[in-house]
């Protein structure tokens, strides 16, 4: 079941538009509370970078450690080599900002609604009032096969829809590689952690390209609010020239500088609850800044809606109690369907 509100509350600003206006000022809505707000940034810092080519080399025993250590101490991290062409990353990137600088009456063709989000947006969470995020997005299902409805996807640009899905094949198989390398560094099956997601026929995938326009007060907003991801992995694409990614680490906040041609990878709640809290899905949140736009292409990797999620018996012990109680991920979103990006509060509730 996904959400069952049909239509937004309240007529939708683009941010892009906001941003365009040259206004000085932020409307209140935009505003964060002053604990929210980003306030002095720490320093850009690096998060483990793992060379994926390690895995096919006399040296795939220490990079699966690499990664296991990562998901265990950050919940975060860079992979290079990592087989998905840096061509086809960047074409599509470039092709997804093009669609954004188009006049806005083409992209309202798309506008989503919350019943499905799927499209153009400028919000999530349909409660009346709420606080609202500097940015802009598209939203899209790659996976099942039977979601999937390329003629949601743009036109233009012309080569929109192939690269889309050239890119959601190859990313899709790196987070095959990747869930294989987990299930093992935990001590399951190889197939465990796909299976458990309802195998390569039946688990979800779906795109938000987030657009974050320039910010005429970056210090009071933030472009996207701290949440945690809901679903299994995310690999985020990053503009390389623009930070804007900052990881909750204790009582601060880290900016990722993210690397040229690397994808960063992070595990959300439902790999939290399958792994009994071995791994954790880590807080993050996105900062504005008032010289360049950026542009992000966030991958979700989820399992099938109906599927009952809960921690791997091999992972509880009476060392180890059971976490979380069980639940289906269809479930699990509608929550943060309603209320927006929350923070860790939901998976600690289960
Ligand atoms: C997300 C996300 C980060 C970014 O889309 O869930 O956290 O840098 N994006 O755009
Ligand atoms: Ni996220």
């Amino acid at each position: 079941m996904m959400s069952t509100v049909q239509v937004w509350p309240e007529p939708v600003i683009r941010v892009q538009q906001l941003s365009d206006s040259g206004i000085r000022v932020i409307p209140d809505r935009y505003v964060k509370k002053p604990a929210d707000q980003p306030g002095d940034a720490a320093a850009a810092s690096d998060i483990p970078v793992i060379d994926m080519e390690g895995l096919s080399s006399g040296d795939a025993e220490v990079t699966a450690a690499l990664i296991d250590q990562a998901c265990r101490e950050w919940g975060f991290f860079q992979v290079a080599n990592h087989g998905v062409s840096p061509g086809l990353m960047a074409r599509c990137r470039e092709a997804w900002r093009e669609f954004f600088q188009l006049p806005l009456a083409e992209k309202q063709r798309y506008a989503n609604s919350p019943a499905t989000y799927e499209g153009y947006g400028s919000r999530l969470g349909v409660e009346k009032g709420i606080s609202l995020d500097w940015s802009d997005y598209f939203f899209l299902h790659f996976l099942p096969i039977g979601l999937r409805d390329e003629n949601k996807w743009p036109t233009l640009p012309v080569s929109c829809r192939e690269l889309a899905a050239e890119y959601s094949r190859e990313v899709v198989e790196l987070c095959g590689k990747l869930m294989k390398i987990l299930a093992r560094n935990l001590g399951l099956r190889e197939d465990y952690l796909l299976e458990a997601f309802g195998g390569e026929e039946e688990l979800g995938a779906c795109m938000r390209v987030n657009y974050y326009p320039k910010c005429p007060q970056p210090d009071r907003t933030l472009g996207l609010s701290s949440h945690s991801d809901p679903g299994g992995l995310t690999l985020l694409y990053s503009d390389e020239n623009v930070s804007g990614l900052q990881i909750r680490r204790g009582d601060t906040w880290i900016t990722v500088k993210p690397q040229p041609n690397t994808f960063i990878v992070n595990l959300g709640d439902q790999l939290q609850i399958l792994s009994n809290a071995n791994y954790k899905s880590v807080e993050h949140r996105v900062i504005v800044n008032s010289a360049k736009e950026r542009v992000s292409l966030a991958l979700f990797y989820n399992p099938k809606g109906d599927k009952v999620i809960k921690p791997a018996e091999e992972l509880v012990s009476p060392g180890q109690p059971l976490r979380y109680s069980a639940t289906t991920y269809n479930d699990y979103r509608l929550y943060i369907r309603t209320k927006g990006p929350c923070g860790k509060s939901q998976v600690e509730s289960l």
